[in-house]
């Protein structure tokens, strides 16, 4: 096409009431895809049920402070862009057929955690999320038949269905990411609350006014925050729950902890550490204080007071400063 007749058409296209046909567009009409509802509601009760099961927080990466689907999927995308790379070179036949074997292996794991995952997302995450599992599903069958051809001797074939299946994890790839950056759907919904808390002290009513062991929710400046009072000792969080942005404010209160309404994400109170998921990151934490005259008041955690919050493993590969005492 012509410079001048594509920036007609583009211009055209951005005034008018259609949207221009870019790449994130194309996906983002997936979202909209009622037809897909129903294979949605299918596999749902599968989805619930291996969250609800006691792999569910393993699958969920509760215990790596971390969602697991996305570590999952490095090993079979790994071992079958090595196998690609191969299978372009001489004399490598077996090293490429030992690589897409890993991958079909491997990707049992990372199928399990995605599908963990997509049980407690929204409508239109779950419709992406179902193209981007067939789009998988296919290239683990071509894997499946690329290995078997392999295997009988027929090399050419074997390479020619393992390129296919490297596209189809390609886009299957593409899905999950528009997922994960597009959709938020992996993403941290509580994180970007701690960079808009005040940084000093921000009075949220007195004492007397919070209910004792019952979730009420404040504004820190723009930030909802879930206060919880203990007696004399005040516990606050942000109120978007990290993994979707449930209002932990509407939550269940038990044993020092709070019970996100939307999915069952259980925090600690104290540290806001996550003893259940889905949900993988600490919700974060502000500091509290009473004043003399009953006034509590809240203010943003200091950056030591999260790092420290991470495993050890994480806070020793990090640079001195940020463990460094607190400041006045
Ligand atoms: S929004 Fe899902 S557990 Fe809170």
């Amino acid at each position: 096409m012509p410079p001048a007749t594509s920036r007609r058409w583009f211009d055209s296209a951005v005034r008018g009431s259609r949207a221009p046909m870019r790449l994130g567009n194309i996906i983002r009409r997936l979202e909209q895809q009622r037809r897909l509802d129903r294979i949605v509601d299918a596999a749902r009760p599968l989805a619930d049920r291996l969250s609800g099961s006691r792999w569910g927080d393993v699958l969920h990466g509760v215990q790596l402070g971390h969602p697991a689907h996305p570590l999952l999927v490095q090993v079979p995308i790994g071992a079958w862009t090595s196998a690609a790379a191969l299978d372009m070179l001489p004399n490598t036949q077996r090293s490429a057929h030992r690589l897409v074997d890993l991958g079909i292996a491997a990707s049992v794991p990372a199928v399990l955690a995605g599908l963990a995952d997509s049980a407690h997302q929204h409508r239109h995450h779950q419709r992406v999320a179902l193209v981007h599992a067939a789009s998988n599903g296919t290239a683990l069958l071509l894997y499946a038949a690329s290995s078997v051809a392999r295997w009988r001797g027929r090399h050419t074939l074997g390479r020619g269905l393992g390129l296919a299946g490297f596209t189809a994890v390609g886009m299957g790839g593409m899905l999950g990411a528009h997922i994960s950056y597009a959709l938020a759907g992996g993403a941290s919904h509580a994180a970007h609350a701690v960079d808009r808390m005040p940084a000093d002290w921000w009075e949220i009513g007195p004492l007397a006014e919070l209910p004792e062991g019952q979730p009420v929710r404040r504004d820190a400046g723009p930030v909802p925050v879930v206060v919880v009072r203990e007696g004399r000792e005040v516990h606050a969080l942000a109120d978007s729950c990290g993994h979707m942005g449930g209002p932990l404010s509407e939550g269940a209160i038990a044993n020092g902890c709070i019970t996100c309404p939307w999915h069952g994400s259980r925090f600690r109170l104290r540290d806001g550490t996550v003893l259940n998921g889905p949900a993988t990151a600490p919700q974060p934490v502000l500091r509290t204080r009473v004043d003399g005259s009953g006034t509590v008041a809240v203010a943003r955690p200091d950056e030591a007071e999260v790092v420290e919050r991470l495993p050890s493993a994480v806070t020793d590969a990090l640079p001195h400063r940020a463990r460094s005492p607190r400041g006045p």
